[in-house]
């Protein structure tokens, strides 16, 4: 039986793990809709546009051709047919992710895509906005939290070979300052679904955490 998961929640908490492993063990897609907003965001950087240059960026929106694929090692990403899964991840675009992800054309394009991805269902989809606009109707809910310290060592540990110098202060930093634009946005915020389950994985281990989930699933 095939049904949608919507997973929600700030930077950090571990919403790509828990998402990829719960889709893993039920055999549904797994799909990142924050790599989206990144590969926009990689290429407006790359055309020398600024975030709040917003008819340009929503252009650049409208006219790239966006493609997820599931990989080995997670999802890969394409733009234009050229692989960018390894340039969406660095300082830059994470400073400049949630200026374009607040463009309402932007977050329209985007959003029709990801309606479109969980038309058939069998899909485990996280972001900000899942469980409130992308897929209201979705048979289960999580919004994902961990205190913000947590979230910054775990981000810390995810990038510290790719990005030496790194510091843990500076992604706590970066990371308050992306939840503080998510949730303070006009279009569509950063926020809990009324009937999504709250779990906060401060002191929780990812299997802990997904075998909850697992539990609604269930449920
Ligand atoms: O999940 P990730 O940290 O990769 O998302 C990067 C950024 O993309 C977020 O900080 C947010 O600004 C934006 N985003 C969003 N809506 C989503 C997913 C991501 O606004 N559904």
């Amino acid at each position: 039986e095939k049904y949608n998961i919507a997973i929600d929640g700030p930077a950090g908490a571990g919403k790509s793990t828990i998402a990829r492993r719960v889709a893993d063990a039920l055999g549904f897609v797994y799909v990142d809709t924050g790599a989206m907003y990144r590969a926009v965001t990689w290429r407006v950087l790359q055309q020398g546009i600024s975030p709040a240059d917003t008819e340009r960026v929503a252009d650049i929106s409208r006219n790239l051709r966006l493609e997820l694929r599931p990989g080995p090692e997670g999802q890969q990403v394409y733009a234009n047919g050229e692989d960018i899964t390894g340039l969406i991840r660095t300082p830059e675009v994470n400073a400049n992710v949630s200026d374009v992800a607040k463009i309402r054309e932007v977050r329209e394009q985007l959003v029709r895509k990801q309606k479109e991805m969980t038309a058939a269902k069998g899909v485990v989809m996280d972001g900000r906005d899942i469980g409130t606009h992308v897929i209201p109707d979705a048979e289960v809910k999580v919004f994902l939290t961990a205190s913000p310290r947590v979230r910054a060592e775990r981000r810390f540990h995810e990038m510290k070979d790719s990005q030496p110098g790194l510091t843990i202060e500076q992604l706590e930093q970066d990371i308050a300052r992306r939840d503080k634009i998510d949730e303070e946005r006009e279009v569509s915020p950063l926020m809990r679904a009324p009937d999504a389950v709250l779990i906060d994985s401060t002191n929780l281990t990812i299997p802990e955490v997904v075998e909850r989930i697992l539990e609604l699933c269930r449920a």
